[in-house]
């Protein structure tokens, strides 16, 4: 049987670069090996508040994101999350197996609810278990993201290896696959924090639709720390992430970069971080707008996406529904 791999987006803001080599350019590597569902996680995007134009229009740049990246829309099930109502459905089951304990402990919740203070909505708390059913419903071997989603994936796993050991063999239990560097982006202007597209410092997070020149002025204005070493250490967190940037971005490892920088200075190895990233992304920003013209094409490979990941999402649910024990009629 062929491995699967699942992997989601929200659609909720600008992509970072973090998003970019942490997850959705590692997807592209495994589509010959694996039968691959990618979406937009729209229905993850609605539990911070969401202005409902931007939304739709962020969930087709998505798309044409995923697809300037090298998602094959022939080769994978691309599509949006709530097309697929399989997902609503498995979200509800696997609540009645997740306990309010543990998902208030989950470090993304208490973080959403620290800054959403006014909206600690239940769909946020149950965010873990939407993620679990998007998993679980494609019988997932694999699961690629960055490392801030690893606990969401651990949940997927317990409820998996909960609801198999009640039920008999039920879901494949998924593991997390990170990428051997740039699984932790971090803000520019702070390091202890991750790249985030909701950063309100404009300055902290690099998107995939800056320009060059911004792209430059940010790696520019980024904060270094003391010294002139250009090394990886934890006591240089500043430095750390410049370097796991252009190794990422680079297909290098850190210590090739430690050795390509040694004895420059720190302004010719930020402009060269930033040279890097810019010729990365331009390609991917003319593909994009390029698809983005031709929204019957996108539209098209969304619905024979959602067509695809409805099929393996039915066989899933109804095998999980008839272990409950629900009536199907038959
Ligand atoms: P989201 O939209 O926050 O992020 C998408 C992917 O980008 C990774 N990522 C990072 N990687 C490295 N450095 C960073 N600074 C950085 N910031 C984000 C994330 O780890 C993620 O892989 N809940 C998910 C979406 C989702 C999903 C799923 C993922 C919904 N269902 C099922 C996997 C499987 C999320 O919010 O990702």
């Amino acid at each position: 049987m062929e491995k699967v791999m699942y992997s989601a987006t929200q659609p909720s803001g600008a992509l970072t670069i973090g998003n970019y080599v942490g997850a959705i350019r590692n997807w592209v590597n495994y589509q010959s090996e694996y039968e691959c569902y990618f979406a937009m996680a729209d229905l993850h995007a609605l539990t911070v508040r969401q202005e409902p134009a931007a939304l739709r229009r962020r969930t087709l740049e998505l798309a044409a994101l995923y697809i300037a990246c090298g998602v094959d829309p022939e080769r994978c099930a691309l599509y949006v999350q709530s097309h697929v109502h399989e997902h609503a459905e498995m979200c509800w089951l696997l609540n009645c197996f997740a306990y309010v304990g543990e998902m208030s402990r989950m470090t993304q919740f208490k973080d959403k609810s620290a800054k959403h203070a006014d909206n600690i909505n239940m769909g946020l708390m149950d965010y873990p278990v939407l993620m679990a059913a998007d998993i679980l419903l494609y019988q997932t071997d694999c699961v690629p993201v960055g490392a801030d989603q690893t606990q969401h994936v651990e949940i997927a796993r317990d409820l998996a290896v909960r609801f198999n050991n009640l039920y008999g063999e039920t879901f494949r239990v998924p593991q997390a696959l990170l990428p051997a560097s740039g699984a932790r982006i971090r803000s520019l202007q702070d390091p202890a924090k991750k790249m985030s597209k909701s950063d309100e410092n404009p300055n902290a997070s690099v998107f995939l639709t800056d320009d060059r020149d911004t792209v430059i002025r940010k790696f520019k204005r980024a904060v270094t720390d003391s010294g002139d070493r250009i090394v990886q250490s934890e006591e240089k967190p500043g430095v750390s992430n410049l370097l796991a940037i252009y190794a990422a971005f680079r297909g290098v490892s850190v210590a090739d970069a430690e050795r390509e920088f040694e004895g420059q200075g720190y302004a010719s190895f930020k402009l060269a971080v930033g040279e890097t990233v810019a010729d990365a992304l331009a390609p991917v920003q003319a593909e994009q707008k390029r698809l983005l013209a031709d929204k019957t094409y996108l539209a098209g490979a969304l619905k024979a996406g959602a067509e695809k990941a409805h099929y393996a999402a039915r066989k899933t649910l109804s095998k999980a529904y008839r272990k409950v024990g629900f009536y199907r009629g038959d």
